[in-house]
């Protein structure tokens, strides 16, 4: 007798454990056991069962209005579009917010070393390791005639949306970041610029004046 309770107590639960699971559809949860219990009837920001009629768009959490800024993310926000007016705007009214200081110089090395040299090159002369392996044609150089007077905010824009051959780097930097590695590229501009201007100085040809003087 024992042994036929059993036998049924199987069947029973056994055919309900395959009605719950039948559904073919995947996020159907099948048969729940008294659902009020874990489906809140409060209407909870983050977890939503059904549409409901509260809102224009049904759901609990309601999306931010357009042109929202999360808090502390004000620096994302960026009011020049991708276009070649607002790239002329960035490099009039863009500048750097963060101070020059040795560390934040320190830290755009250390992006640039991470994101940028292996196109612009170690000296900022558009000679990366791509570019000296023939698969990447020769960025300009930060100190050659294209871009020696180009202004922060400019630098600024194209690395946000990228330039031509150049992808965005927006996802990569921070805003913060980007100033910081714009602050190292400036510094190697200045570096490029003080040696060409010594390579001028030192100019070869007053050498050779002076060497066929001598002869
Ligand atoms: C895949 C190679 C590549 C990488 C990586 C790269 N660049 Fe460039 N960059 C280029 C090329 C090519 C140009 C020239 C774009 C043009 O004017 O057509 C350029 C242009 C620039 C310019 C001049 C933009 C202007 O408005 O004329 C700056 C400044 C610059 N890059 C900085 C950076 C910095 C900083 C990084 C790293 C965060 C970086 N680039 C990463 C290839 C690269």
């Amino acid at each position: 007798m024992r042994h036929s309770i059993s036998v049924v107590y199987l069947i029973v639960s056994g055919a309900i454990f395959i009605a719950a699971c039948a559904s073919q559809d995947p996020r159907d949860p099948g048969i729940e056991y008294a659902p009020q219990m874990y489906h809140s009837i409060p209407l909870e920001p983050y977890s939503q069962i059904d549409y409901h009629q509260y809102t224009p768009d049904g759901k609990h959490l309601l999306s931010p209005v357009q042109g929202t800024v999360a808090r502390k993310k004000i620096s994302y926000f960026y009011p020049f579009p991708n276009t070649n007016e607002g790239y002329e705007e960035a490099g009039k009214k863009l500048t750097n917010p963060l101070p020059k200081t040795p560390e934040n110089v320190a830290e755009g090395k250390r992006l640039y070393e991470l994101y940028c040299i292996h196109c612009h090159g170690e000296k900022g002369d558009g000679q990366g390791s791509i570019v000296q392996a023939g698969k990447f044609p020769p960025p300009p150089s930060y100190y050659g005639v294209q871009l020696r007077d180009l202004p922060e905010g400019k630098m600024f824009h194209s690395i946000t949306y990228g330039k031509n051959l150049m992808g965005s780097h927006a996802s990569q930097l921070s805003p913060e970041e980007r100033w910081k590695v714009i602050m190292y590229v400036q510094e190697l501009r200045k570096a490029g610029l003080a040696q060409q201007e010594g390579a001028q100085v030192s100019n070869p040809d007053g050498y050779n004046k002076k060497s066929l003087q001598k002869k």
